[in-house]
């Protein structure tokens, strides 16, 4: 049975225990969530439902940003801002206020794969990334932490990116397009610089804008390096039901995928698409065709 098909979500009430500004317009929103609950890997989603009545029919998608166990209890963390119906909605809940949470969904960054971990941050991709790092320290693995951003202030999350990379033994590396902070161009230009001093094989885990994860999916294939990229689509079910999250495959996924009928997510499947939500949401570079993604 593929990964894909195996059912590791469940539908709960969750209580909003702490709700705050972060930086820069964004918010930090934490959610009791009960016991039972999975708990959720770096690069995995939630998907929120608000009560009714509510201005949005559909659940918005929400990468978990971290996760805290007390006891038995557990809060997952959210980084999001408010930019439209939904989440000018959710920005408004006060603890105590419950939220409908289905998750963990999708899969998420593969943390084990052996060779240098280089996680790399786009905005607000910071946050999963930080998981993943907090996740690597754990197994005493250091990583090489590139985050970069148009500007220094849309480093959204800086200062706890460095005290927390600096805590886990990892070197943060920044870059702006404007110079204004580390490096004066983007992750790409961190990527060249970087690589030729880091052990092989280089496997990257990626996070931000959909135009800067095909940049790093590009590199990562010229560079005989692996990438796992977190992506981002229009969701309704995210379980896999709805196939409303198409996301292109590359000609190779495709092919794999006719040979073996390798299509969990897809009862009826056509094989040229994957579905964001079951699939992915963290893809290898080689799994899309980047030329199609929008
Ligand atoms: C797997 C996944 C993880 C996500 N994680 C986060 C996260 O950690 N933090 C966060 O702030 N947002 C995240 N998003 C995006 C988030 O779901 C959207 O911001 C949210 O759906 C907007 O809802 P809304 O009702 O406020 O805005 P809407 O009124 O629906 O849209 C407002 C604006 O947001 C844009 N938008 C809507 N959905 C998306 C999307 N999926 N990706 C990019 N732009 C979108 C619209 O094009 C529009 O410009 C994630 C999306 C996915 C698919
Ligand atoms: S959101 Fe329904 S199939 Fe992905």
């Amino acid at each position: 049975m593929s990964a894909a098909t195996v059912r590791t979500w469940k539908q709960v009430e969750a209580r909003v225990r702490e709700q705050r500004d972060y930086a820069e317009g964004f918010r930090w929103l934490e959610l009791d969530v009960p016991g039972d609950f999975r708990v959720p890997v770096a690069g995995q989603f939630v998907q929120l439902l608000l009560d009714s009545p509510s201005p949005v029919l559909l659940p918005r998608p929400m990468s978990v940003a971290g996760v805290t166990q007390r006891g038995s209890r557990l809060s997952i963390g959210l980084l999001y801002a408010p930019v439209g119906a939904g989440t000018r909605v959710l920005a408004q809940l006060a603890p105590g206020a419950v939220v409908r949470v289905t998750g963990p969904l999708g899969q998420g960054y593969p943390l084990d794969e052996a060779g240098t971990p280089v996680l790399v941050a786009g905005g607000r991709g910071l946050a999963p990334l930080l998981m993943a790092a907090e996740a690597l320290a754990k197994k005493k693995r250091a990583c090489e932490f590139v985050f970069g951003a148009r500007t220094k202030g849309l480093l959204i999350g800086l200062n706890v990116a460095r005290e927390a990379l600096a805590r886990r033994g990892s070197r943060l590396h920044l870059a702006t397009d404007d110079g204004s902070r580390g490096l004066k161009g983007n992750v790409i230009d961190v990527l060249d610089k970087i690589a030729p001093k880091l052990g092989a094989p280089i496997v990257i885990h990626a996070c931000g804008p959909h135009a800067m994860l095909a940049a790093v999916a590009r590199w990562a294939m010229a560079n005989g390096a692996r990438a796992h990229l977190a992506m981002e689509s229009v969701m309704a079910c995210g379980t896999g039901v709805c196939r409303g999250c198409p996301l292109p495959r590359s000609a190779e996924a495709r092919d794999r995928v006719l040979a073996t009928g390798d299509d969990a997510s897809a009862l009826q499947g056509n094989p040229e698409w994957a579905m964001c939500c079951t699939d992915g949401p963290v893809f290898e570079s080689r799994e899309l065709d980047w030329d199609r993604v929008e």
